[in-house]
């Protein structure tokens, strides 16, 4: 178990928490000491093996299947939640699906599904934690804070991206969804920050990092020439969750290996 311990006592839930950037977060916040959610809609053998390893490290974690689109499945998960853990102190809104296409053949339903994921189940989950922040107030001895919400965003919020216009949206969308969230709730001690991945080796890009070529490619987006792993997401996402973090508002932490430095630009344009 990790000596810190800075998420002691606090419960966290984490959506999309079975695989890439999601699982990570869920086993450093259990390493940080908190009660972890690990929320999946499919494979759920996976979410067992991620509740497994924060089991191991010592600290509480559950799985529980909802679709983070679905308003009822939503509010029961999070009274699975409370009847478990009593009470949420940090939600990380982490689920995301990429469905891409060019715009001129892009269906209907990969629009909305892409934005009902993405976009929808963070105000769905973020407003379901918020009613309970508001009611429990500030524990002292746990947070300074209210409670803490994280909103995963994507470099995607500031870089367009042809091919990927339902992502892209989504994910700027996320962007005025988290600032205005956390102008809205900062009164009242609720803190509502985000976090920009860049090309972080998960799933969701398998494509663009598999092969030595496709990852040779994709490094000339990268001045720091490394892909990310989702550890690097993971130790943001506790900071952010923790009381180190406590005057942090309505901010995006880009960790993107400087992939929104206009890498284009560097060899003079
Ligand atoms: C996307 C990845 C992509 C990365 C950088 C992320 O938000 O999900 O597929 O590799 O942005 O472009």
């Amino acid at each position: 178990m990790n000596a810190e311990q800075k998420l002691k006592g606090q419960s966290a839930l984490v959506t999309g928490a079975n695989s890439g950037i999601g699982e990570a977060v869920a086993i450093a916040m259990g390493n940080a000491g908190a009660n972890v959610v690990v929320n999946y809609v499919t494979h759920p053998e996976d979410a067992d093996a991620v509740v497994k390893k924060i089991q191991d490290s010592g600290a509480k974690a559950i799985a529980i299947k909802a679709d983070v689109s679905k308003e009822d499945e939503i509010q029961s998960m999070f009274q699975q939640m409370y009847a478990e853990f009593g009470t949420i102190d940090i939600l990380v809104n982490n689920a995301g699906i990429q469905k891409d296409s060019p715009l001129e053949s892009m269906s209907l339903e990969f629009w909305n599904w892409v934005i009902n994921v993405n976009l929808t189940g963070q105000f769905l989950c973020s407003r379901e934690a918020v009613k309970e922040f508001l009611k429990r107030g500030i524990i002292p001895e746990r947070s300074c804070a209210a409670g803490k919400i994280i909103c995963m965003s994507s470099v995607h919020q500031v870089i367009p991206w042809a091919g990927h216009v339902n992502y892209a949206a989504s994910k700027g969308g996320i962007e005025m969804l988290m600032k205005s969230m956390a102008q809205e709730l900062a009164p009242k001690k609720i803190r509502v920050n985000a976090i920009g991945p860049g090309a972080i080796k998960t799933p969701i890009n398998r494509a663009a990092w598999e092969t030595p070529e496709a990852a040779q490619k994709l490094l000339t987006l990268i001045p720091y020439q490394r892909i990310g792993d989702p550890e690097d997401i993971g130790k943001v996402a506790v900071w952010l969750a923790s009381d180190d973090s406590d005057y942090l508002v309505g901010t995006t932490i880009f960790a993107d290996g400087g992939m929104l430095l206009y890498p284009g630009f560097s060899t003079n344009g």
